[in-house]
Order: C-alpha cells, then sequence, then structure tokens
C-alpha cells in the first residue's frame, strides 16, 4: 500500500513536461545535435565543361564537370560541410572497368581539381567497378556471369591507388568483395600511401533504395542483382561480422548502409565497436522525402532534420547525405 502511494507521488513529481515547455528549455535538455561537421556530400562527376545538368529521380542533384564541382565545393565549404564523396561517370566503360583506374581518368581529375581549388576540403573517393564495368557488376565476371572475388579485388586495388595518388585523402570501397579492404591496405602501405585512410562500406545491403543512384550513376547491373555480394537485409548479425572483419583488415571508418531502415544495425554497430561509425542516407531515401514534399505531402524542412537526427541518435558519427547541403543552411540560419 505504501510503496503503490509512493509510486504516485514518484510519478508526480516526475511530470516530463515541465522540461518541454520552451524551446529554451528544450535546447538544454537535447541529447542530440546536428552539425554540418557531421556531412559528407556525394557528388556525380561527369566528362566535359560547364555541365550543370539536374539528375530526373533525385532532384537538386546533379551532373557536374570538374569546373561545376569545384564551385559546388567552395559552397559546401563556405557552409562548414567539410568532405566530400565522388562518384565517376567515365567516358568509356569496358569488361574490367578500366576507365576507373586511369591515372587521368574523370574522378582522378576531380580530385586534382578539388584539391588544387581548396586543399583543406576533405576528398573521399568511392571505389568500386560498377561504374566503369560494361555489364555494371561492382566485380568481374565469369564466362556464365557469376562475380569472381579476387580478380576483382585485384582491380578495385589499382582503382583505389590511383585514387590516392591523385590526393584522395580518403579511399572509400563499395562493392563488398571479400578481403578488398586489406589488400587496399596493403598496397597502400607498400607505396608510402600509408596516409591515406579507407573508409568501408562495411554492412552494405542489397537495397532497392540505391535505386535512383542507379540512374545517376549510369550503373545498373545489365544482368541479375547484387544479392551475391550486398548483405541480405533480414541479417543483422551477418553485418556486424562484415564490420568486424573490415575492421581487422584496417578499416579506418566503418559504413552502414541504406541508414533508414538498418537504424538497428547502426545502433549496434555502435555499441560494438569504437571506430569512427558513418551512415549512408542513400538515394531512395532522399528521394522519398523529395518526391513528398514536391506534392506537399511532406514537410521536408521538417522531415529532413528529424531524418538526420535519427540518424545520428541510432549512433552514426558522421552521415553521407544529398542533404548536407540544405541542412547546413538550415543550422546556420537557426
Ligand atoms: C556502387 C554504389 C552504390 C551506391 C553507392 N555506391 C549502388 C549500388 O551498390 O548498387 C548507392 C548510393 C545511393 O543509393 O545513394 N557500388
Ligand atoms: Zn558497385
Amino acid at each position: 500500500m505504501l510503496e503503490a502511494e509512493n509510486r504516485t507521488a514518484l510519478q508526480l513529481s516526475r511530470r516530463m513536461r515541465r522540461l518541454r515547455r520552451s524551446e529554451t528549455i528544450r535546447g538544454m535538455v537535447r541529447e542530440t545535435s546536428l552539425s554540418a561537421n557531421d556531412f559528407i556530400y556525394p557528388m556525380f562527376v561527369v566528362t566535359g565543361q560547364d555541365v550543370r545538368q539536374e539528375i530526373g529521380s533525385m532532384p537538386g542533384q546533379y551532373h557536374l564537370s570538374v569546373d561545376q564541382m569545384a564551385r559546388e565545393a567552395a559552397e559546401l565549404r563556405e557552409l562548414g560541410v567539410p568532405a566530400v564523396l565522388l562518384f565517376g561517370l567515365p567516358g568509356y566503360k569496358d569488361a574490367v572497368g578500366s576507365s576507373g583506374y586511369d591515372a587521368n581518368g574523370i574522378v582522378q581529375n576531380a580530385v586534382r581539381a578539388l584539391k588544387d581549388a581548396d586543399p583543406d576540403l576533405l576528398v573521399i573517393t568511392d571505389v568500386c567497378l560498377c561504374e566503369y564495368t560494361d555489364h555494371g557488376h561492382c566485380g568481374v565476371l565469369d564466362d556464365s556471369g557469376n562475380v569472381l572475388n579476387d580478380p576483382s579485388v585485384e582491380l578495385l586495388v589499382q582503382q583505389a591507388l590511383s585514387h590516392a595518388e591523385a590526393g584522395a585523402e580518403i579511399v572509400a570501397p563499395s562493392d563488398m568483395m571479400d578481403g578488398r579492404v586489406g589488400a587496399i591496405r596493403a598496397a597502400l602501405d607498400a607505396t608510402s600511401l600509408t596516409d591515406t585512410a579507407i573508409l568501408a562500406y562495411a554492412a552494405k545491403f542489397a537495397s532497392a533504395y540505391y535505386g535512383p543512384f542507379r540512374e545517376a550513376a549510369n550503373s545498373a547491373p545489365a544482368q541479375g542483382d547484387r544479392r551475391g555480394y550486398q548483405l541480405d537485409p533480414a541479417n543483422a548479425r551477418e553485418a556486424l561480422a562484415e564490420i568486424a572483419l573490415d575492421i581487422e583488415e584496417g578499416a579506418d571508418i566503418v559504413m552502414v548502409k541504406p541508414a533508414l531502415p538498418y537504424l538497428d544495425i547502426i545502433r549496434r554497430a555502435r555499441d560494438r565497436f569504437d571506430q569512427p561509425l558513418a551512415a549512408y542516407n542513400v538515394s531512395g531515401e532522399y528521394a522519398m522525402i523529395k518526391a513528398a514534399a514536391q506534392r506537399g505531402w511532406l514537410d521536408e524542412e521538417r522531415v529532413i532534420p528529424e531524418t538526420l537526427i535519427a540518424i545520428k541518435r541510432a549512433g552514426a558519427d558522421l552521415i553521407l547525405t544529398y542533404h548536407a547541403k540544405e541542412m547546413a543552411r538550415w543550422l546556420r540560419a537557426r
């Protein structure tokens, strides 16, 4: 009886709404915050001059030629966004993605131009074969169309080396071949590129949320899908095993991708590992918000901050997001 009375008294004294009464007090007890410094902005670089072409499936995102990209990067830095992630749309493709490791390839040229224009901009490059292969898979194929692991790793290593030689501070393998982080680390260390870091797409799921990106990067597989190398959406323990392996192999930062459907993985990775953790708020997550906002069904100025804070609250230190620019602008205006 006494215990029941005490509980009632406690509940009364613990009225939760007292700390929600004003924006001032809400701001003081807020547990998680966003900063422009948390963001990495993905960009798509194309050949040519003066190209700034909107991507149909991703309103507000553009295919940019190298010159336009430098302008965009300056604007980002002005807003406090420290880093970009580069994807290349090469002039030609072949079965082994050889344009991916061309010293004068599209990404290599973009890296040099961006670093020339602003040495303090952090440049990260996506390392994968799918943007450069004519078949659109993230690795090379055997005669029956299977993606071969070790030959793919060799090509990924060459691509990572050429990005690092061009001046990328961080290389980000997104292919999901086994052993590629260790192989890239060993190759970098063997060529005095020991300071180049690796951001591993460690827990990358076979997701339909990459749909809009396939148009952006022109990298849809001609045949089949990526379920033979990317993670099954049903598997959390396997995702943690992938992350553990990449850390063992030398990943400096590990990533979970996509973000919103995998917030549980982000949380479990944060609880288990001490490495910096990134989450990729992918093209489909972006497109859903933009499409609804265009119809007036969602208020994007509220939905975007809510979405990004959820990713941060789940445990991500860094967020790769197409919203980086608009969010940084809103953070500044606050
Ligand atoms: C290529 C790659 C993809 C994304 C990043 N790197 C697509 C894929 O694996 O099919 C997706 C990014 C996005 O959807 O925003 N390996
Ligand atoms: Zn790929």
